[in-house]
């Protein structure tokens, strides 16, 4: 059974196969209104969302599917010691399709290795997050036209932010990425990261601390939110929880096509003042994810002969 956890899982065709899908549904969205008819998405989030897990359902609705929804540990039977695995067995009997978020690295595998349907990963721990990347793709295809030859800046939490790591893992697939990796010493991104990816395909990449020095060589800034939840340290956090924050004055060095990304939720990290610059392409992310997901039904569904 297909199922997609990490970036690698779709190939570079099927991700340019997934943005024309998204394309195509926003030019015809009737066309898509039945498509799964009578078919039932699980979303299972163990941790909070706002933007996948709703983006997700809304998906399935638009799709002419139905939603069965867990929201939280606390009301469904893992609060009394269940598993991964039998919650994926389990979830497999009344659901076509399950999209799942959970604070723990690799429970989307494992629930994956169980299931009987396909599983989408919405968020394992500070692993990975692979359908914020179809997002981001599809921003970055929109906006800039292309996805080579960019010079792509991630600022913050490089740590721990999954988002980060998946758009690192996705991108570093085309030709002429260059990376500025802008994050305080205790937050740059994970070794594995660096080694098996960056450092294998000797894709070009730069690490500074400092967001001012180089935001104007920058065709993407990729801003992200301090993961308080993944510090074991309080005081840790609010030492590092405004080491960037975007305002306008600090827009005035970005080009005139620079492309403001954050996945969002934002704390501080960008003023809200920047808002209104367009080239703050966040709220466009947003949207573009519900597409890219219902892409990524559609092909999971036909795949496994549900639709
Ligand atoms: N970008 C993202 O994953 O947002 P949520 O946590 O609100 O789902």
């Amino acid at each position: 059974m297909r199922s997609v956890i990490d970036v690698p899982d779709l190939t570079l065709g099927e991700l340019d196969r997934l943005m024309d899908t998204a394309e195509d549904i926003i030019a015809r969205p009737d066309q898509y209104s039945e498509l799964c008819h009578g078919k039932k998405l699980a979303t299972l989030f163990f941790e909070p969302s706002t933007r996948t897990r709703l983006s997700f359902e809304a998906a399935m609705y638009e799709l002419g599917g139905h939603v069965l929804s867990v929201t939280g540990a606390g009301t469904s039977s893992a609060a009394k010691g269940e598993s991964v695995a039998d919650t994926a067995k389990t979830v497999s009997c009344y659901a076509d399709i399950i999209a799942m978020r959970h604070p723990k690295e690799g429970a989307a595998l494992v629930a994956a290795n169980n299931a009987s349907v396909p599983v989408i990963n919405a968020g394992d721990g500070g692993h990975c997050h692979p359908t914020q990347t179809l997002a981001d793709l599809l921003t970055i295809r929109r906006e800039k036209g292309r996805l080579d030859h960019l010079t792509v800046g991630l600022c913050g939490d490089l740590k721990f932010g999954r988002t980060v790591h998946s758009l690192i893992t996705a991108m570093s697939r085309y030709e002429g990425l260059q990376f500025v990796l802008i994050s305080p010493d205790e937050l740059k991104i994970p070794g594995y990261v660096e080694k098996d990816c960056l450092k294998k395909k000797d894709i070009p990449y730069t690490q500074t601390t400092s967001l001012e020095q180089v935001i104007g060589d920058l065709d993407i800034l990729y801003m992200t939110r301090v993961q308080r939840e993944r510090f074991f340290n309080e005081e840790d956090y609010l030492r590092l929880k405004d080491s960037y924050i975007l305002t306008p004055e600090k827009m005035k060095k970005g080009r005139p096509d620079l492309c403001v990304m954050h996945p969002l939720p934002r704390v501080n990290e960008i003023s809200v003042a920047v808002d209104d610059d367009p080239r703050a392409c966040y709220f466009k992310q947003v949207l573009n994810g519900k597409y890219m997901r219902m892409a990524l039904i559609l092909m999971l569904l036909k795949e496994a002969g549900r639709i």
